[in-house]
């Protein structure tokens, strides 16, 4: 086996207009990429969201794929991410005006009053010569957002942001560098997920979280030492692996000491 790739070198690649950035970095991957490779697009024809949806990325918008290959074992592969997000949320506080601060609705969209900015799309795939390719997708809405999604988008421009998609990309990618440095290819998970908490939307308040037509509602502990969502239920304390997060009109603030957010990695 090579050496481990240091997880922040990196080299940037701009393309005029791609499929996907996502599955042009795992075609890369394939073609024998050693990692630590950004796609980024000016813009995608056929970009990818999560649970199979359609990610709108028109020009001036920012689609970006980071490659890494074999970033941490194929288990601990998933914690990316929540490195990916954190790296966001603190790249975002560069590229947005003070008192817009965004922050990470679970498992990995960036919101700013509640209203999406950029969701992350990590995937893996286990290479013939039996590397692990991960790519962590992000799509930032910079100068346009969609309209009629089932939740509130909005973009940098909107916000008051004047940052391009080159600077937006240059920021994430030096957070991505530190944060992935941290993370110690998941050696030290713990102050991730610390970080990941106090970027959080609606810890402590009464959400519900929907797996296919499974909704589960509880209060939002935060996470567990795997990325799961805590939840309080009801019927106890139950943890969800997967979902779509919604922020319920009727949440309610819980006190600050019943809410998880430190403890082991
Ligand atoms: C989501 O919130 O559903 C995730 C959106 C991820 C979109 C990005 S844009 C760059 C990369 N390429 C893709 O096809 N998808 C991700």
């Amino acid at each position: 086996m090579p050496s481990p790739l240091d997880l922040s070198a990196t080299r940037v690649e701009w393309l005029a207009s791609i499929d996907s950035t996502n599955d042009e970095a795992m075609r890369r991957a394939r073609a024998g990429d050693p990692g630590g490779l950004w796609i980024a697009g000016w813009e995608q024809t056929k970009g990818r969201g999560r649970q199979g949806r359609v990610w709108y990325s028109p020009h001036g918008n920012l689609a970006a794929s980071l490659l890494l290959i074999d970033p941490a074992p194929t288990n601990l592969a998933p914690q990316l991410g929540f490195v990916a997000g954190v790296a966001l949320a603190e790249a975002a506080r560069d590229l947005l005006p003070v008192g817009k601060p965004a922050q990470l609705k679970w498992p990995n969209d960036l919101v700013v009053g509640g209203a999406k900015l950029s969701g992350l799309l990590l995937e893996a795939s286990q290479l013939p010569n039996g590397h692990l390719a991960c790519v962590i997708g992000i799509g930032l809405n910079i100068e346009a957002s969609p309209d009629g999604l089932p939740y509130a988008a909005t973009s940098l421009r909107a916000l008051g942001g004047d940052a391009s998609a080159e600077l937006a990309l240059e920021r994430i990618a030096a957070h991505m560098s530190v944060w992935l440095s941290l993370w110690q290819r998941g050696d030290d998970f713990a102050s991730v997920r610390k970080a990941w908490t106090a970027h959080a939307a609606a810890l402590g308040q009464r959400v519900s979280v929907f797996a296919g037509r499974v909704q589960t509602t509880g209060i939002f502990l935060g996470i567990d030492a795997t990325g799961q969502m805590i939840l309080e239920t009801d019927v106890g304390r139950e943890t969800i692996a997967a979902g779509d997060l919604l922020l319920t009109a009727d949440s309610v603030p819980m006190p600050a000491e019943d809410q998880v957010i430190d403890g082991n990695g």
